[in-house]
């Protein structure tokens, strides 16, 4: 999401104070967004790269249904938590139920999330971006409110005690945003399970939008707000492909060895290497790092530097090396502080 796309849309509706006030924010949130993308989709085959959300703007594949709702999350992650940290004037924690009973043995106090202000700003920004009437327009504003959704969903009750020395007698108890990770674990899932609309195949009459957008509206209508959507299939993520200026899966790292490994990385080589017709090289590489710290009174911290030799594997070309025998003598030295 350039800035300038930003400006051109939110300044038309909003006052120039509103944008200048949450502009900052809703930019640090969309990138916010993007960071929680790429560590989601580290091991698969499309690894959330750059150029992503202006892409996606054209092609409303699964992937992009899951950059538009991780995107519209971290706005409105960002924009709810400045307000509870009083960062903006207009707004602070959510009020509206303190003193009342929540349950057995506590009531609603501390400071609640306002999820409400953070929804409202980033709808104002974030879906002022989608101009169109067609289909990839609805399907986009719907997963991006999928993606708000999914904020409101993994928010959870955070209490504390209170009563004679802690007995706990009565708690108090608030509403708060989980880890934006968490988030982005939820939405992962969502995509896991995204559904494809089937849209109505008959070329649609040329300039009666209206009778289209009450066929979408019908077909939307089955699809629980909280599922992402898309509306076109993948391409092959193996390969490169030009005109959506990704690399493919060749020199990829991928992960092999390690006991601990969770499952979906330990399988990351066949997934990203061998499944796409590539093999796997590896390269020794000499990580320096700080070790041996010591604490001096007071207040210093000294450390020696220590070379470690990893080994690290890649996706190559099967015909690209001149020698496949010889692979594990390649060396790469880096250099990590
Ligand atoms: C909103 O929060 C982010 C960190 O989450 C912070 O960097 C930013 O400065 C805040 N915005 C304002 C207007 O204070
Ligand atoms: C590249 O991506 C476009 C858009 O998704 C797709 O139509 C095309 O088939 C892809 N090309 C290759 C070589 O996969």
């Amino acid at each position: 999401m350039g800035l300038l796309n930003l400006l051109a849309v939110a300044v038309a509706s909003t006052c120039w104070h509103a944008f200048l006030t949450y502009a900052s924010s809703v930019q640090m949130g969309a990138r916010s967004g993007i960071q929680e993308c790429k560590h989601q989709f580290a091991w698969d085959r499309w690894n959330c790269p750059e150029n992503t959300l202006q892409l996606s703007t054209h092609s409303a594949t699964k992937e992009t249904s899951f950059v538009h709702a991780i995107s519209a999350a971290g706005v409105m992650y960002t924009l709810t938590k400045n307000c509870s940290m009083g960062d903006f004037d207009n707004c602070g924690c959510d009020d509206s139920r303190i003193g009342q009973t929540g349950g057995r043995g506590w009531i609603w106090g501390g400071c609640s999330d306002n999820v409400a202000f953070g929804e409202k700003i980033s709808k104002q920004f974030v879906d002022a971006l989608e101009g169109g009437h067609d289909s990839r327009a609805a399907v986009n504003l719907h997963n991006n409110e999928a993606g708000r959704l999914a904020i409101k969903a993994t928010m959870r009750r955070a209490c504390k005690c209170h009563g004679v020395s802690g007995s706990c007698s009565i708690q108090t108890c608030w509403m708060q945003l989980a880890d934006f990770r968490e988030v982005g674990n939820y939405l992962k899932m969502k995509y896991e399970h995204a559904k494809k609309l089937e849209m109505d195949k008959k070329p649609a009459r040329a300039g009666n939008s209206a009778d289209n957008r009450g066929a979408l509206a019908h077909t939307f209508r089955s699809i629980p707000q909280t599922e992402l959507i898309y509306l076109e299939d993948s391409p092959d993520y193996c390969v490169k492909n030009q005109s959506l200026e990704f690399h493919g899966t060749e020199g990829r790292e991928c992960l092999k060895s390690g006991k601990n490994l969770p499952q979906w990385e330990r399988k990351s080589c066949r997934r990203l290497c061998y499944e796409c017709g590539h093999r796997v090289v590896e390269k020794r590489i000499e990580v320096v790092s700080s070790c041996n710290c010591k604490f001096h009174w007071c207040c210093t911290v000294k450390c020696d530097k220590c070379t470690q030799i990893v080994t690290k594997y890649y996706c190559a070309r099967k015909d690209g090396g001149r020698r496949p025998h010889n692979k594990a003598k390649s060396r790469h030295r880096a250099r990590r502080h």
